[in-house]
């Protein structure tokens, strides 16, 4: 079992049994016993008459478990899109791909089509929460809060709230402030209908960004944020022709996190996306209001944004999780979000104009911390640190299991071996480039060679893995994937 301890270190467990309830909470766990057969035992042990209620978890080698990852920001309606951006910046790529698409998606036959495949896919990566951007589209919004529930998958659903004519198309926008209103409490209410203690599914304040809305409708949905604790998510600071449209559509404000702050949406319970070209003043403040940052390096990239400073908004007393933010990245893993978050902190590292060589390195992100960005920064900025993202008991099952793919001594996978095609001597090479696997399981990129420490270990899978490592996923207890 690997887990984060802190930002700096890997927990990693060995010879150790997890015991989960029939709530799908972690009741037990048993860690660095003389063997696996003792971790079962003493785990067993110590639930006594109710392990016949319990799931026992243990590993085989090249295996282990890691807890789910969390995705702070993705935009459901987005998926089909996942890829096509060309050369557009995030304002004309709003108009050209996502606008259409999202409006597209008020069908809800299409929209069923669209979200059922994101939520199975984000799940084959190991996503076991994530906080969703739905459409304007009420149905349609409700429709993926009823698909999370019924697949299995923990999420925030957000009705988005676009009330500024003008800026948004006139196809693709709430009809006035109060209607941007009613429609997220039709949102609510149908979540609390279906999920009232709001354990899977729950509903997030989704005020698009500061250019799609009018003060009055941000207003209105930082009151109903008071009103009803609920989490709220949007966009900041992403792209220089963006935060030039809020300086003219909001003049005299200082700037753009001061646009949400005057609005009285700079919360505890608010997740910001991308903040790349945040101020220092900017950050002060969102770190003063305890604001979360979410972020997104493949699409920052994708669209040409910048790169976000992560280390910088650590050492300003930000909270950080990862968002896939699709479809302006293209790809639905948190894996993928880490590891582009580390090779984005290598070029802050070389950009910086000013530092010295000690100040550049510590820019960098080392393996544990983007892990780290991908389970428990994410938990804490969805107010989640106590339900998930780490093996401790009380704490939801939440887990995906990672098989790596072992080279035997021939240097094949496990389970692999040569067939005798009967062609002769060259048959042998001719073979090797064909060989099946046995097994039936691809097991991706990552060979192990059996020298590795788990914290190469943990590298090699953060570097070179994909989903086809995530050989099964877990939500609250429930086996939501596996592959065969
Ligand atoms: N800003 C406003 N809307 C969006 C969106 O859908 N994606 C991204 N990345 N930024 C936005
Ligand atoms: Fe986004």
């Amino acid at each position: 079992f690997v887990h984060c301890q802190s930002r700096r270190d890997l927990d990693i467990f060995h010879n150790a049994a997890v015991a989960v309830d029939a709530d799908g909470k972690i009741a037990a766990v048993h860690r660095d016993c003389p063997s696996l057969a003792a971790a079962k035992t003493q785990t067993l042990a110590e639930l006594g008459w109710a392990a016949e209620n319990v799931d026992i978890y243990t590993t085989k080698e090249a295996q282990f478990f890691f807890p789910g990852f969390i995705d702070t920001h993705i935009h459901a309606p987005q998926y089909p899109n996942a890829g096509i951006f060309g050369k557009t910046t995030l304002l004309d790529w709003l108009e050209k791909h996502t606008f259409p698409m999202e409006s597209s998606l008020a069908d809800l036959n299409k929209a069923r089509k669209v979200y059922t495949a994101v939520v199975r896919r984000t799940l084959a990566h190991g996503t076991t929460t994530a906080a969703y951007y739905a459409t304007i589209d009420v149905a349609a919004t409700n429709l993926l809060a009823d698909l999370c529930r019924a697949i299995g998958q923990s999420a925030f659903v957000g009705r988005v709230c676009m009330d500024r004519p003008g800026i948004n198309p006139d196809y693709y926008r709430d009809a006035s402030p109060a209607a941007a209103l009613r429609a997220t409490q039709q949102t609510i209410d149908h979540i609390r209908r279906i999920d009232p203690g709001f354990d899977l599914v729950a509903p997030i304040l989704t005020p698009r960004f500061a250019p799609s809305c009018t003060s009055e409708g941000m207003k209105a949905l930082a009151k109903l944020q008071k009103e009803g604790a609920y989490l709220a998510q949007t966009h900041i600071s992403e792209n220089v022709n963006e935060i030039q449209l809020v300086h003219k559509l909001f003049p005299g404000t200082s700037s753009y996190a001061q646009v949400y702050d005057d609005h009285g949406l700079l919360t505890p319970k608010m997740v910001l996306a991308h903040a790349v070209h945040l101020t220092d003043d900017e950050a002060t403040l969102i770190a003063r209001r305890r604001s979360k940052v979410s972020h997104c390096p493949c699409s920052n990239s994708s669209l040409s944004s910048g790169a976000a400073r992560v280390r910088w908004m650590w050492q300003k007393g930000i909270e950080v999780g990862l968002g896939t933010d699709v479809s302006g990245g293209y790809s639905p893993s948190i894996l993928e979000a880490a590891r582009q978050a580390a090779l984005v902190s290598r070029h802050v590292a070389t950009a910086m104009a000013t530092a010295d060589a000690d100040e550049r390195e510590h820019c960098k992100l080392t393996v544990e911390e983007v892990l780290y960005l991908a389970t428990r920064g994410g938990a804490l900025c969805l107010g989640l640190e106590d339900r998930t993202a780490g093996f401790e008991v009380g704490k939801d099952w939440d887990a995906q299991l990672i098989g790596l793919g072992r080279v035997t001594d021939s240097g094949l996978r496990e389970g692999e071996e040569y067939t005798a095609n009967g062609h002769g001597s060259g048959a042998a090479v001719e073979a090797a480039g064909m060989v099946p696997a046995l097994n039936g399981c691809d097991e991706g990129n990552v060979d192990i060679f059996g020298w590795e420490s788990w914290d190469e270990i943990m590298a090699k899978w953060l570097y070179s893995g994909d989903d086809r490592n995530t050989k099964k996923v877990w939500v609250k207890g429930r086996l939501v994937h596996a592959r065969r």
